[in-house]
């Protein structure tokens, strides 16, 4: 779609969060015609240099980030030309002045808090001190969102004092990425699935993001999170939303937002034997996870599996599992429908039971599958077998057909200022509400999770929690 005028101002503009999602998504975008002149960025952060030095950086930035189409430089440097940058130090005076005097008028005023929680509250007061947002400004921010239901109503409180809710976007990049709204396509644009979306007629679903990097790099942060606030908590409970939801009458930001706020709102608590927490150990010559963060006693997980319960007329009597981790065998997101069997097969005990299952891959070969039971070939009696009607995005929709990166769809329904793919206060409030006890219930049983080696599929208990219900995890490699 058309935009107009803007500008982002992007607070921890030398972060690495900028320099490698926030500019590169931005450059791509401008390279798409999205960012058309005067728009600008301008980052902001306390080091000290002026704009050519930050050009000189965001250089660097997208050449290691972006692969630019035969070298060609002439759309970098025009992007570069659109960028500039203002020392800024968030707790005291300096540079706020200059930045008030760069803002133009009739423009999109964007403010990017590419920068820890802890530092919210000083944006957020100054930004209304010197008096830079108007009515229709947008404030982002990025996960964490707190760390429990606490924090997460402190923040809250923090950016309500001094912005509308319409201004908030806060951005949990999963919903940004091109097969998650793919999601709501398939439900919400087909005849095919609705009419059997319910208990009646599907048995369980399951939720994978397996990845196979570790947390090195990252583990002070992670250490503090784990799977369950780094993952399940936003990215999976996003996933389960849309799968979950009612029909939003329409596809707006809070007929949407309405609805999953909803399935949040209906999950049961978690009980504690339905809940699978593990921790990689050494294996083909990488380090285990307490190596990795330096802490041999550490009670992190960096892997969880769940079974829950929706309570709602939907979904009574469907499981839906999820499960994360670090260090899997691959990297591996998805989605697994699986249907009841036929109520009655007029084929006899011999033709074997099959099922339907509808798979939807996120990542990495995002497409659909489902499983659909044909006759066994042959002459013998009457056999069944599964056949995948098998659609891969991109053989369907050609090549060329490259979906935007999220943060580069993200970025964009900012300045369009559209919130349906961003989280409203009292969503991530749910969230946190169903998260909070069952951390603490582990806490304080002083559960430790289960090692299990790097590059597998997690610990033995994942496996039990479903053979258990006399059911199985669909494979990662498949
Ligand atoms: C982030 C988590 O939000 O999402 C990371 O903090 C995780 O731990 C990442 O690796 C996964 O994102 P993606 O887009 O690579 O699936």
């Amino acid at each position: 779609g058309l935009v107009g005028i803007f500008d982002l101002v992007v607070f921890g503009g030398t972060g690495d969060l900028a320099r490698r999602k926030i500019l590169p998504a931005l450059f791509k975008r401008f390279c798409a015609g999205q960012m058309p002149k005067p728009s600008r960025l301008i980052g902001a952060a306390r080091t000290d240099m002026d704009t050519e030095a930050y050009r000189a950086f965001v250089r660097i930035a997208i050449k290691e980030f972006v692969d630019i189409p035969d070298g060609d430089d002439a759309a970098l440097e025009a992007f570069l030309a659109q960028l500039e940058y203002v020392v800024l130090d968030a707790r005291g005076d300096t540079g706020w002045a200059t930045l008030q005097g760069m803002m133009a008028p009739d423009r999109v005023r964007a403010f990017y808090f590419s920068v820890g929680p802890g530092l919210f509250e000083d944006l957020a007061c100054k930004l209304h001190q010197w008096n830079l947002t108007e009515d229709d400004s947008r404030i982002v921010v990025e996960k964490p969102f707190g760390r429990d239901l606490e924090t997460a109503q402190e923040l809250n409180a923090i950016l309500a004092a001094h912005f509308h809710e319409s201004q908030i976007y806060r951005i949990d990049h999963y919903l940004g990425k091109e097969t998650v709204q793919n999601l709501m396509a398939v439900r919400f644009g087909n005849m095919l699935f609705e009419p059997l979306w319910n208990s009646q007629y599907i048995d369980h679903i399951q939720i994978t993001v397996a990845e196979t990097v570790g947390v090195a790099g990252r583990d002070v942060y992670y250490e503090r999170a784990g799977a369950m606030r780094d993952m399940v908590q936003n990215h999976l409970m996003q996933l389960l939303c849309l799968i979950a939801m009612e029909p939003p009458a329409k596809f707006e930001p809070d007929a949407v937002r309405d609805e999953k706020l909803k399935v949040i709102r209906a999950l049961d608590p978690v009980e504690p034997h339905h809940i699978v927490r593990g921790q990689y150990t050494s294996a083909d010559g990488v380090a285990s996870y307490r190596e990795d963060v330096g802490n041999d006693r550490s009670k992190t997980e960096s892997f969880m599996a769940l079974k829950c319960h929706l309570s709602n007329w939907r979904w009574a009597g469907t499981p839906f599992y999820l499960r994360t981790g670090k260090r899997m065998e691959v990297r591996n997101s998805k989605i697994t429908v699986v249907f009841k069997d036929a109520p009655h097969s007029i084929f006899g005990p011999e033709a074997g039971r099959h099922n339907n299952e509808l798979t939807i891959v996120l990542q990495p070969n995002e497409g659909i599958t489902l499983d659909v039971t044909i006759k066994e070939p042959g002459q013998g009696g009457m056999r069944l077998m599964d056949v995948p009607l098998d659609m891969s995005f991109a053989e369907a929709l050609g090549e060329g057909s490259h979906a935007p990166d999220a943060y580069e769809r993200l970025i964009m329904d900012v300045i369009r200022g559209n919130q349906t793919l961003f989280m409203r206060n009292d969503e991530v409030e749910a969230a946190w509400a169903w998260t909070d006890p069952l951390i603490r219930g582990w806490e304080s049983r002083g559960d430790v999770p289960k090692p299990y080696d790097s590059f597998t599929t997690g610990p033995d208990g994942a496996a039990q929690l479903l053979r258990r219900d006399g059911r199985e995890w669909r494979g990662l490699l498949s």
